[in-house]
């Protein structure tokens, strides 16, 4: 059995469908015997989660935005991330800073070079030989059109903040998820998630499978 941790993020706009994919995958690697740690952002420990009810609910400009979701972020790498990759775990994160990308950076329209540098200062980590930016070793992206998305979402649950944006924010984020790909397109792996739900799953596990860490 491997002791090397594996950081995988997912992705997409609200109404994706990312959550049920995220349990079944930790299953998945339950079954093969690995340590899974599963966990979200904005949250995923005690601050973090109190500053994720902040930020999915009072209006802020979106610095102050961005601001939030990397301070979350810090205290999560310290606190949940750091650790459970030492320790050898499958850390299973449902958002990470694409999202920071995808939503301030292309929802709101904020500044991507800011980003970049919270990014780098957040992200900062020590390997105890030398710095790097910790990011995740693979982001599954559900890419599914702001149209069908919006249509999944309508009359589930009272929206949230993001959630109550009109479809052109998410079309935008959709664009901001799309340009972090292209960035960085051997980080990602696209999910067509406009399919039926076993075929969506299929990519998922093909994704992981083709990178020889699922059996
Ligand atoms: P989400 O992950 O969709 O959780 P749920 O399924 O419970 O709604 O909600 C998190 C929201 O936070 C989502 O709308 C995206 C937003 N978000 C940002 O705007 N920036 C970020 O950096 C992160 C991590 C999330």
């Amino acid at each position: 059995m491997t002791t090397n941790g594996l950081f995988i993020s997912f992705e997409g706009i609200d109404g994706a469908g990312k959550s049920t994919h995220i349990e079944s995958l930790a299953q998945a690697f339950r079954l093969q015997g690995r340590a899974v740690t599963l966990t979200r952002e904005p949250g995923g420990t005690p601050l973090a989660e109190k500053l994720r009810a902040i930020v999915l609910k009072d209006r802020m400009d979106a610095m102050t935005e961005a601001l939030l979701v990397f301070a979350a972020r810090r205290d999560h790498l310290q606190q949940v991330i750091e650790p459970a990759l030492a320790a050898g775990a499958v850390l299973l994160c449902d958002r990470f800073t694409d999202a920071t990308f995808a939503y301030q950076g292309g929802g709101r329209g904020f500044d991507l070079t800011l980003l970049t540098a919270l990014e780098e200062m957040v992200q900062t980590t020590w390997d105890g030989q030398a710095h790097f930016i910790r990011q995740p070793d693979l982001t599954v992206w559900f890419d599914l059109p702001a149209e069908i998305a919006a249509h999944r979402l309508s009359g589930t649950r009272a929206p949230d903040k993001f959630e109550a944006e009109p479809i052109e924010f998410f079309r935008r984020v959709a664009a901001g998820y799309l340009q972090r790909m292209q960035a960085n397109p051997g980080r990602f792996a696209r999910i067509d998630a406009d399919r039926p739900r076993e075929a969506v799953w299929q990519q998922v596990l093909d994704a992981l499978q083709g990178r020889g860490w699922l059996g």
